[in-house]
């Protein structure tokens, strides 16, 4: 295929089809460019009009990978494109544009490239920023394109300004996968420093969030991040693993990131303790507390459960005390089966304790405090214990 020939691509594959690949296809779509989705799961394909058969991908002169990165035990893993390279053999040989649109490790797109044989004479990497949740379409966030040739570059950017979506080009490809990297590795240090902060601030009897909203005053160099039950997502906790496998091979440390890294695992337990602890001083007995957990999903105002931080803690919680969850959006795909969910408030019902996990628009706090002489707040980094604890005491 020429350079004009690839500037004008007819029709896209989108190789996986979960979160992103649903919104690859849906901008392509709306580009009108007859995109053909591509997913080893049966009943995902179907559910997206897309197929289980590569060979169907054969009339793509562009393929965009959304493949995961992560294996289904939520360790790092490429697994995923060692089967694409494989399957890829099948198709016929004929120049195509390949994307990789997944998150990689620093080096990994020329090196898949290689092992592409033919299908990778034309490959570029524009790593996806999507936010499920925030709002903003797909379309709207700037991609950042780097190329293994010349070709592959304007290609892409060619390609991308047919949706209208925003591109900035990089020389090397390695500058790309390393940027992606650093977004998520860049979250996950703020995330986990603020948690710990608010961890201080709790010890200290100051409220985090009034101090963050005191530090955001300053118009330059203060980023608020709010405190919670770490980072959650397939992306954020996970992603930065990559920089740091990159770190030792290229012989340093960065010890900023790795314990950000076992920090906001960490988080889950640091939090099961405090609550352990707060409910202990109510009562003798050791008998479980009752747990009212706010918030399951894995950010708010998205009812995604699948890695949830929120639904590690309630399960974590539940370990020692009758933890029922309160979420009025959570999906129930996702979401652990032994876990009791409720959708409505309780009205009238008592709690030891309720622990506010994560906010979801329009959260009910006033309500949330009649349930419990205990509230926990672990978004604001806030505690009031209004009263005794008078059902500890039975
Ligand atoms: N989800 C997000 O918010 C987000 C945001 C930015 C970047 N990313 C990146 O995008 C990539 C995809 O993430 P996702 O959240 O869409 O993952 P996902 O798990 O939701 O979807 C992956 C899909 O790929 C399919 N698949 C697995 N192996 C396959 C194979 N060999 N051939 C074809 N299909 C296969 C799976 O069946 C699944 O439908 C990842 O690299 C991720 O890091 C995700």
């Amino acid at each position: 295929m020429t350079q004009h020939e690839l500037n004008t691509v007819s029709r896209v594959g989108v190789v996986g089809l979960g979160t992103i690949g649903a919104q690859e296809l849906a901008l392509w779509r709306r580009a009108g460019l007859k995109p053909i989705g591509y997913d080893i799961s049966e009943p995902r394909a179907r559910s997206l009009d897309g197929t289980t058969r590569i060979e169907d991908l054969d009339p793509a002169d562009a393929l965009i990978l959304c493949l995961p990165n992560l294996a289904p035990s939520g360790e790092n893993s490429m697994a995923a494109f060692d089967h694409f390279v494989d399957m890829a053999q099948r198709l016929s040989p004929r120049e195509r544009l390949v994307v990789i649109a997944s998150t990689v490790p620093i080096g990994f797109t020329r090196h898949l490239a290689e092992r592409l044989g033919h299908q990778g004479r034309v490959v570029s990497h524009a790593p996806e920023r999507f936010d499920p949740g925030r709002g903003t379409e797909l379309g709207e966030i700037p991609r950042v394109v780097g190329a293994l040739s010349e070709q592959a570059l304007e290609a892409t950017i060619a390609l991308y300004a047919r949706a209208k979506v925003p591109t900035h080009r990089v020389e090397l490809v390695e500058v790309a996968e390393a940027s992606k990297l650093l977004e998520n590795s860049f979250r996950l240090v703020n995330i986990s420093f603020i948690n710990e902060f608010a961890e201080l601030c709790r010890r200290m009897g100051i409220v985090a969030a009034d101090v963050i909203d005191a530090a955001a005053t300053k118009p330059f160099a203060f980023m608020a991040h709010q405190p919670g039950v770490g980072a959650g997502g397939t992306c954020i906790p996970t992603m930065p693993r990559y920089l740091l496998d990159a770190a030792r091979q290229s012989g340093i440390e960065m010890p900023i990131l790795r314990d950000a890294v076992s920090g906001n695992e960490q988080i889950v337990n640091r939090v099961a303790e405090h609550v352990k602890q707060l409910l202990s001083t109510g009562g003798k007995t050791d008998r479980p507390a009752k747990v009212l957990v706010v918030g399951a999903t894995y950010k708010p105002n998205y009812p995604d459960a699948r890695a949830s931080a929120a639904v590690a803690f309630a399960r974590g919680l539940a370990r020692q005390h009758d933890v029922v969850v309160y979420d009025p959006i959570v999906d129930r795909d996702g979401f652990p089966e032994e876990l009791p969910l409720m959708r409505e408030l309780p009205t009238g019902e008592r709690f030891d304790a309720v622990v506010i996990a994560l906010k979801h628009r329009d959260t009910d706090i006033a309500s949330l405090r009649q349930m419990s002489p205990i509230l926990i707040d672990l978004v604001r980094g806030a505690v009031e214990a209004t009263e005794s604890i008078p059902s500890r005491n039975r």
